[in-house]
């Protein structure tokens, strides 16, 4: 019922050429690739760049963050308009590392403005939640995430969340080669499927699709997107290799 969706979150890495190099890789082998969809996010200054190379490709573009406001005065960021017109379909929102990099420190509320605008503007938005690892062992895991969500998408609709993903990335198992069991991943997916039914309603809890993030690697991306409410992955290091990135979405 929810395809898979696999989106590679580049974050701050590559150059102009391996970026072209890694795009180029990815079309040729994804040429014929019809069941799976697949999102690639590089930093903004290589976004128009990468768009070319996608052109006639099922891959589609994303980028990483989002400025919540009209066109004028903020340097250095760019707005939902701006990437609409880079050719950009997804947006990533509130991954952890803007939460928690403390000179960065995204609060909920600026997530959420940045949900609205992107919206608004057409683009999809990947919304990032998880625990810290102290949260987790306090026992905070669900409530942590819930109230994410909940101030994240303050005042979305429910005609509006139809755009939305959710990535579940628990921040102790980004980058750390520490990922989550399958049963921790999935008891994760599965409350947050049951919140969004009671925030919104049935259909937009059974179609809405949850990511996983969090040291994905081939190896355990098989075991991982067999769970019942793991819908495809939120991929850092592993999406900068053609050949990773491509096990990974064999196995969605
Ligand atoms: P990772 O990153 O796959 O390198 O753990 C995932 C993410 O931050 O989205």
């Amino acid at each position: 019922m929810r395809r898979a969706f696999i989106a590679g979150n580049w974050k701050m890495n590559l150059t102009q050429s391996t970026a072209t190099e890694l795009t180029n890789g990815l079309v040729a082998k994804l040429d014929d690739n019809t069941s799976v969809d697949v999102a690639i996010c590089p930093s903004f200054g290589f976004l128009s760049g990468v768009a070319a190379e996608l052109a006639s490709s099922h891959i589609s573009l994303g980028a990483q963050n989002l400025y919540p406001a009209e066109a004028g005065a903020y340097t250095g960021e760019l707005n939902a308009e701006m990437l609409l017109d880079l050719g950009c379909e997804y947006v990533i929102l509130g991954h952890s590392e803007r939460r928690h990099l403390p000179d960065i420190a995204e609060s909920n509320g600026f997530i959420n403005l940045k949900m609205k605008s992107a919206i608004a503007a057409g683009l999809k938005p990947i919304l990032c939640v998880g625990e810290l690892l102290d949260e987790r062992e306090a026992g905070q895991t669900t409530a942590v995430v819930e109230e994410q969500l909940a101030n994240s998408l303050a005042d979305i609709t429910t005609e509006q969340v139809d755009v939305v993903t959710i990535a579940y990335e628990p921040v102790w198992a980004i980058g750390t080669g520490k990922v989550a069991t399958p049963d921790q991943a999935e008891a994760a997916h599965a409350n947050i499927r049951e919140w969004l039914r009671i925030r919104f309603n049935d259909l937009v809890a059974d179609t809405t699709r949850i990511q996983y993030g969090g040291s994905v690697k081939p190896e355990n991306a098989r075991e991982l997107l067999s769970q019942p409410n793991i819908d495809g992955a939120l991929v850092g290091g592993a999406a900068l290799s053609v050949d990773s990135f491509m096990g990974i979405i064999e196995n969605a």
